[in-house]
């Protein structure tokens, strides 16, 4: 259930891209999870700690904060009545900040993070990765290890992730399940992969991992038929030629859903590890259901060249998945892709359109040697972009030291690779590290049942409230005065998530 109270302290948010917007000492009304408006402290009335055991009488309306330059109004009528007996958290002197997105992570790989980053990313993947991640076939295994994976994650700076799993269908659910209990927002993807990988960790042939993945979407709560989906004899053809076509049909909702803040997002691996069979099938579910798609996309100069002995006929690696029906559109289902760091600017062009996610991942892309994404020039051509830890070969799940990763290393990309290139500013990474990802989780899915869903990552009103209350106690300095923006700042560069006092997701306290 979400919840109704009044929340006190020093808010500061993105209020639009790259921006802050200063709350010093004020309160936030958040009526069934969505902030309704907020006032300055100034104006509580003096009895005001007596009086919210009964009625809150509050000041006049035109003190309520509106949405600056967006311009948008609060409802007080509707936001501001019936506040009997709300509750009241007095978090006075304590910055608050929207939750981060975590746009990219993989779930089985938190076990070796921080470990084994000797090597760029195939080898990686062969050293590192996958032989983890076979290990998830075991359900015991995959409980135990996913059970730290969600604690963590609950305890960190993210409010809201997009996941990857593994190819197990069960081990897959069980980190829903886990995840769910979490109260966290998140979405959650069974992977697909039937080439290129390792014997212990592969899906026979598309026919089979498209089976599973309606196995598993239907334990999500979809009402898929297996025979519109797998692979006939034909090939890659659905066996029933009015599914693919006819939305309704495969239009999910139709099911009981499991979940309540869980959901399910296509996954195929990447285009090595998928045969053009299973990326089509892949991308008739997606067109069929709405359900949104995860992917890795030109993180490794490597990689980059085998897609092209793969898929010869592609323009490029976004061509490939673009011709694999996996990219979506505004009208269609939304897809987000990790790493971006080689795209050409015809791939530019296309992801634009096409209105893809990126998840910058800067410190994964340190690690494995993969580059360094031209992430202001994305923002600049006013692309969809988030920030994602990549977890493992990212080190760290918390997007506290993702985001300050992502500054540093537009920092050296300046320097080192384009002198004409604008490294990103604090605000920018903020802002892209909470509204930019969050704006993922939005769309009209089948999540929301068709419906677009309320925004989240800042505190403008109509957003859902996500929300970190932080300890500054550890950062101790002899200046006064600090302005809102220069503790966030501080906080950003030298806190790390266990200087995270509270926590709020979709308008629940998490902690
Ligand atoms: N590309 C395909 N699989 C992976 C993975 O697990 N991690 C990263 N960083 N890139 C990938
Ligand atoms: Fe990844």
């Amino acid at each position: 259930m979400e919840q109704s109270f009044l929340i006190r302290g020093d808010f500061i948010f993105s209020d639009r891209e790259g921006k802050l917007k200063e709350l010093p000492d004020s309160v936030l009304l958040v009526k069934d999870g969505i902030v309704c408006g907020g006032f300055s402290a100034d104006e509580l009335p003096d009895d005001f700690e007596k009086l919210k055991n009964g009625e809150v009488h509050f000041p006049e309306t035109d003190s309520v904060f509106s949405a600056g330059d967006a311009g948008q109004q609060i409802d007080t009528e509707q936001g501001m009545t019936d506040l009997r007996g709300l509750a009241y958290y007095n978090f006075r002197g304590r910055l608050i900040i929207p939750g981060f997105t975590d746009l990219h992570l993989h779930a089985p790989q938190y076990a070796f993070r921080g470990m084994r980053m000797d090597h760029e990313l195939l080898e990686w993947l062969n050293y590192s990765a996958f032989p983890e991640e076979a290990r998830f076939r075991s359900a015991d295994y995959a409980r135990k290890a996913y059970r730290i994976f969600a604690d963590d994650l609950k305890r960190g700076a993210s409010t809201r992730a997009v996941i990857f799993a593994t190819l197990h269908t069960d081990a897959t659910l069980e980190l829903m399940r886990l995840l769910e209990d979490t109260g966290l927002v998140t979405m959650v993807g069974k992977v697909n992969m039937d080439r290129n990988c390792p014997p212990y960790l592969t899906e026979k042939n598309a026919e089979e991992s498209l089976r599973e993945t309606v196995r598993w979407l239907n334990a999500c709560g979809l009402n898929l038929k297996e025979r519109d989906y797998t692979c006939g004899p034909a090939g890659g053809e659905p066996v029933s030629k009015t599914a693919a076509g006819k939305r309704s049909s495969g239009q999910a909702g139709d099911g009981k859903q499991p979940f309540s803040r869980t959901f399910p997002i296509l996954t195929p691996r990447f285009i090595p590890a998928c045969t053009d069979e299973l990326s089509r099938g892949l991308g008739r579910i997606a067109k069929n259901t709405g359900l949104p798609v995860q992917s890795h996309l030109d993180e490794n100069r490597g990689e980059v060249s085998w897609v092209k002995e793969l898929v010869p006929e592609s323009e490029s690696y976004t061509d490939a998945y673009d011709r694999m029906g996996l990219l979506g559109g505004p009208d269609s289902f939304r897809s987000v892709m990790a790493h971006c760091v080689w795209c050409s600017d015809e791939e530019i062009r296309i992801l634009k359109d096409r209105d893809v996610f990126l998840a910058h991942c800067p410190t994964s892309n340190s690690n494995l040697g993969s580059g360094i994404a031209p992430v202001t020039k994305y923002i600049d051509r006013r692309m969809k972009l988030g920030i994602g830890t990549d977890i493992g070969a990212g080190h760290a799940v918390s997007m506290i030291e993702t985001v300050r990763q992502a500054v540093q290393v537009s920092k050296l990309y300046r320097q080192y690779i384009d002198e004409n290139a604008r490294p990103l500013t604090m605000a920018e990474a903020f802002w892209l590290g909470t509204m930019g990802g969050a704006s993922f989780f939005c769309p009209p899915t089948w999540m929301n049942r068709g419906k677009k869903a309320s925004e989240s990552g800042s505190f403008l009103p109509g957003y859902t409230f996500d929300a970190l209350v932080l300890d500054e106690s550890q950062l101790r300095t002899w200046m006064e005065n600090l302005t809102l923006t220069e503790r966030l700042e501080r906080f950003l560069y030298l806190a790390d998530d266990r200087d995270i006092a509270h926590k709020f997701a979709a308008g629940r306290g998490i902690f």
